[in-house]
């Protein structure tokens, strides 16, 4: 994969490992999903009240707009612990008993990717989340039995990418689903000054600002984009981010004014070109550009169908009036 593509993915890349020290750590330092947190507070509040433990929650949307922060944010709000793990991680439903019953009272369990729990995990999940029992089958054959075990009041908090693919029973037994938006220009620039503070680097309000414009409304890919243009300035400018080191940084990377990366702007020109603009389904369009169709499907999809460069049909994908134009590619019919 070419370097500039991998930079503007929101999934995580290993030049994110130090990601940790920008995470926020508290719904005073999370910045927007504004009405997700005002929600929460009250949901939290009351479970406190009542001396329970939260309900469920289920936290989705595309990589990077902060769904393990605020899981993380969540426990430490509820001033409970939390054991992380993963769907593709729980093979057997031993692996899941072990986990669940060493859980403490109103502990918090973190199933990130919990698409990918199989089909057998997620049934045992289903008594354990509603009931907090754990029906684990014994033995093979006619001597198998299943034993009940009872187990302490936790709360769930499963994140995904694809809530699609999420069976329905499990969908809902959250009792809290929690859907992340794409951020705004305004609340990434308040999230990069956050942040520039924490790197100690200085940034012009402005050069901030069009960072923000072009980081996907994606707080992972501001945060990636803030250290490429800190090491320009470092060469240029002594170390201050202005407009113009911004401008820079992103064309040498290949991001354009409206934020699209080279990948974004081969998928729309391969959809025109190749497919007369559309309606062509995903797996076309991933193969076209030889590229896997979850990237497609969690990255690039949803991306360009926010910013208005695709629309979703019952047959597919077409591209829209502005994609021509962002790539300034006459409309056929039109002269
Ligand atoms: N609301 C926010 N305010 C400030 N920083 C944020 C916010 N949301 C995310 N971030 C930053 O973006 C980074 C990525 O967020 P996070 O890892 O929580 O995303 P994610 O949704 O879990 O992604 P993935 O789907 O890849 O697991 C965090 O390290 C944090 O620094
Ligand atoms: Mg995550």
């Amino acid at each position: 994969m070419d370097q500039d593509i991998t930079l503007v993915s929101g999934n995580l890349q290993s030049e994110d490992h130090n990601e940790n020290s920008l995470r926020p750590r508290r719904f005073s330092d999370y910045i927007g999903q504004v009405e997700m947190k005002e929600n929460l507070q009250v949901f939290i509040a009351s479970a406190q009240k009542r001396k329970e433990s939260l309900d469920h929650v289920l936290l989705y949307g595309p990589p990077g707009l902060g769904k393990t922060t605020m899981a993380n944010i969540i426990a430490r709000e509820m001033g409970c612990s939390i054991r992380s793990t993963s769907g593709p991680v729980i093979e057997k439903q031993g692996d899941l008993a072990a986990i669940v019953t060493s859980l403490e009272p109103n502990q918090m369990l973190f199933i990130d990717e919990i698409h990918r729990l199989n089909r057998v995990i997620e049934e045992v999940l289903y008594s354990a989340m509603e009931d907090f029992t754990l029906d684990i089958m014994i033995g093979q054959g006619p001597s198998a039995r299943t034993i009940k075990l009872d187990l302490p009041h936790f709360t769930l908090i499963g994140a995904t990418t694809r809530t699609g693919l999420l069976s329905t029973p499990l969908r809902e037994r959250f009792g809290i689903p929690l859907h992340f938006e794409y951020y705004e220009p305004e609340e990434l620039k308040q999230i990069i000054i956050r942040s520039a503070g924490i790197l100690n680097v200085q940034i012009f309000d402005d050069a901030a600002l069009e960072l923000a414009r072009r980081s996907r409304g994606t707080p992972r890919i501001s945060n990636r984009l803030l250290k490429r243009t800190r090491d320009f300035a470092d060469m240029k400018t002594g170390g201050v981010i202005t407009v113009e080191i911004v401008n820079e940084t992103l064309s040498r990377l290949g991001i354009d004014d409206y934020g699209l990366d080279k990948l974004d702007r081969r998928i729309l020109k391969q959809i025109i070109e190749i497919h007369k603009g559309g309606p062509v389904g995903i797996s076309t369009i991933a193969a076209t550009v030889a590229e896997e169709t979850d990237t497609i499907e969690e990255v690039v999809e949803p991306f360009l169908l926010k910013s208005g460069m695709i629309r979703r049909t019952p047959r597919g994908r077409v591209v829209t009036e502005k994609a021509y134009e962002v790539l300034g590619i006459s409309m056929p019919g039109y002269f």
